[in-house]
């Protein structure tokens, strides 16, 4: 089974062809990403309008990249599946569109794809990780710790009230004058620098559920800048530092309580499961090992390009779904939210289904 997928619910256009064979297993045969970061890093964060524009400016020479690296024509495909949302509605609507374009000529089935339930799905295309998992979604845009359960079937166990910790890093290197995007910037001013100098607050720490809010913590940051401001080289060092290790904190605190109840409702999860650029932090990411240890599972994190925005994470999500006859229909609208939890009622094998299983986060 050979499906496209197309991205384009943010600042990345990407298309991706991804097969899937009859073991369950993936093989990705292009996967094409064009990052629109240096249209945005001007405003120090993305801009809808210029994401949309660029999306219609692209997509279409990008899909026939992926094409063409695949070797398939659109005939050899079995599905076309596009991010329907959530995300940042311009995007939305130039990807799906697109896509039921294609499906409509060729005459393929359309897959209209939650983005969370992509990033959900990837470890299985890269690591063939079975059910049940725990994943911990962390981007800018999002920032989710979801019992994996089967296609379709999800719990969130918690997300963000406010700010995603990617949206987090980025405020910060915002304020200290880094750049964007500011998560990787931060994590290098922080290796130099003293995570005890400044005491920020640990929001959301031993609360029962596995909710974050971030917002205060960006607000106690800039006002210990404030406090000593002009701030030198030394100082941003120390921010970082201080910021970052905040962060690794509540991180390993909610995790802990989402571990926890994975547990007493779902059993051992086969593993923790990282994705989202947050992941790519090393710091966080040795705060994940310990956790899964903690609980007697393994850390899973697909390779950056995998757990990043792509049109792979879409393609096998469509081509998950499609083996299970859950196809949609070109009515099919786009949706900036699209909240992922439990089933809507919506059955493997029901053909021309409309709607993705309701997921309650935000
Ligand atoms: O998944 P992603 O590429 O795009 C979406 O947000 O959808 O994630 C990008 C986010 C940005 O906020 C970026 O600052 C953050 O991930 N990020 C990091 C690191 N690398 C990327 N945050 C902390 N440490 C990093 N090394
Ligand atoms: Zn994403």
């Amino acid at each position: 089974m050979i499906v496209l997928g197309i991205e384009t619910t943010c600042d990345e256009t990407a298309a991706a062809v991804v097969e899937r064979l009859d073991t369950g297993r993936g093989r990705i045969l292009s996967n094409v990403v064009l990052s629109q970061v240096n249209e945005h890093a001007a405003f120090g964060g993305v801009v809808p309008e210029i994401a949309a524009r660029a999306h219609v400016e692209m997509l279409d020479y990008i899909i026939a990249q992926a094409m063409a690296q695949a070797s398939r024509k659109f005939t050899e495909i079995d599905g076309v599946a596009a991010a329907a949302g959530p995300g940042l509605i311009g995007g939305v609507i130039v990807g799906l569109t697109t896509a039921k374009a294609i499906a409509l000529v060729n005459e393929k089935p359309l897959l209209a794809v939650n983005h969370l339930e992509a990033h959900a799905l990837t470890a299985r295309l890269t690591d063939g990780t079975p059910f049940p998992y725990c994943l911990f979604l962390a981007s800018g845009g999002h920032t989710q710790v979801v019992a994996v359960l089967g296609v379709g079937n999800y719990v969130r166990l918690g997300s963000t009230l406010d700010d995603a910790i990617g949206e987090a890093f980025d405020k910060t290197a915002k304020l200290l004058g880094l750049g964007y995007p500011g998560g990787p910037l931060v994590e290098k001013e922080a290796t130099n620098g003293n995570p005890q100098r400044f005491a920020l607050p640990r929001p959301m720490a031993g609360k029962p559920n596995a909710d974050f809010s971030l917002s205060g913590l960006k607000t106690a940051l800039r006002l210990e800048a404030e406090k000593i401001a002009p701030i030198s080289d030394e100082d941003v060092r120390d921010l970082c530092a201080s910021f970052q290790q905040a962060i690794v904190d509540v991180v390993a605190d909610r995790l802990r309580t989402g571990m926890k109840l994975f547990r007493e409702h779902h059993g051992t999860p086969t593993a923790l499961v990282a994705a989202g650029g947050v992941a790519a932090n090393q710091a966080i990411r040795k705060t994940l090992h310990r956790i899964a240890f903690e609980v007697g599972t393994v850390l899973t994190v697909p390779p950056p390009e995998l757990c990043t925005d792509n049109g792979a994470m879409i393609a096998w999500a469509g081509a998950e779904r499609l083996a299970l006859g859950l196809t949609d229909t070109l009515d099919t609208p786009p949706h900036a939210r699209w909240p992922l939890s439990e089933m809507s009622g919506r059955k493997p094998g029901a053909a021309n289904a409309t709607r993705l299983p309701a997921v309650d986060w935000p």
